[in-house]
């Protein structure tokens, strides 16, 4: 597999969504409640990047948030077609096509794109992680008051408490909290040094992939809301530039209490 290869699949999907974007009304239904939308564009996306991977690579599967959803085995991709579908509809420009090529649980390669700020994240296990063509190297030092710290309001309302328990308290530690709505982007402006803390639950493995593996090869730590190995199945996250950052995070987030209750994202 050449990432170039999924480069050019994820700006395809872009170019479809972009012709969509900012138009009077995106053909749209609700999913799981008001703010869970899929859109035409959504769908127009996943059906490029099906079609355009099954071209470059007929014997891997694609998995996708608005296709064929079914767990693989092996070698697969994992496909969020448009993460940030809110933001997309209303005609905010921070969204993305994230596409994962996935071993097992574990994603292999990744690449994010943002069409509309032209942006573009990419990462292979082993080989670093890239941004519009420059090598990430994350070296920060910040310290959590001049951290900016990102969350995002979950679709699941069982989760909604737990979030504004954490964002209220992460706002007295540090420089500012913001909800920006893609977590596969956020997670890349983790890796390059955009923000400074990420943290969220109720995703999905596809919100996740490709970003985990760009963070991890741009030198970032990503883990489980309560300390653990991060895995994509639990649909929890906290990103961060550096360890010690990290270490305050999690203590903070431990004062909100058990999360156990919300690793059934599976
Ligand atoms: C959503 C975005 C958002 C996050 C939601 C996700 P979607 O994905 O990543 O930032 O807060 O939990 O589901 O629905 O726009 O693909
Ligand atoms: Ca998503
Ligand atoms: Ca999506």
């Amino acid at each position: 597999m050449k990432i170039e290869g999924l480069i050019l699949v994820a700006k395809s999907a872009g170019e479809t969504l972009l012709k969509y974007f900012r138009r009077e009304r995106i053909p749209h239904k609700e999913k799981s409640g008001k703010s869970d939308l899929v859109t035409e564009a959504d769908l127009a996306a996943q059906e490029k990047i099906t079609e355009e991977l099954a071209r470059l690579h007929p014997d891997t599967p694609v998995i996708g948030e608005e296709g064929k959803r079914e767990h693989e085995e092996g070698s697969y991709f994992l496909v969020d077609p448009l993460d940030g579908t809110l933001n997309f509809f209303h005609g905010i420009p921070y969204f993305s096509v994230s596409i994962a090529l996935m071993e097992g649980r574990e994603p292999i390669a990744g690449v994010v794109h943002a069409p509309a700020l032209n942006e573009t994240f990419y990462a292979v296990r082993g080989g670093g992680a890239y941004f519009n063509g420059e090598k990430l190297n994350l070296s920060s030092d910040i310290q959590l008051p001049n951290a900016i710290a990102v969350t995002g309001w979950p679709y699941d309302k069982r989760f909604i408490q737990w979030t504004e328990e954490t964002l209220l308290l992460m706002q007295s530690k540090v420089q500012e909290v913001r909800i920006m709505g893609s977590a596969a982007l956020e997670t890349c402006y983790v890796a390059a040094g955009f923000i400074d803390v990420y943290w969220e639950v109720g995703l999905y493995p596809w919100d996740l992939a490709a970003g985990a593996i760009i963070l991890k090869e741009a030198g970032g730590v990503v883990v489980d809301v309560e300390g653990d190995s991060f895995t994509l199945s639990s649909g929890r996250i906290v990103a961060c530039s550096n360890c010690s950052i990290c270490e305050e995070v999690l203590s903070i987030l431990k004062k909100v209490g058990t999360t156990g209750f919300m690793n059934t994202n599976k």
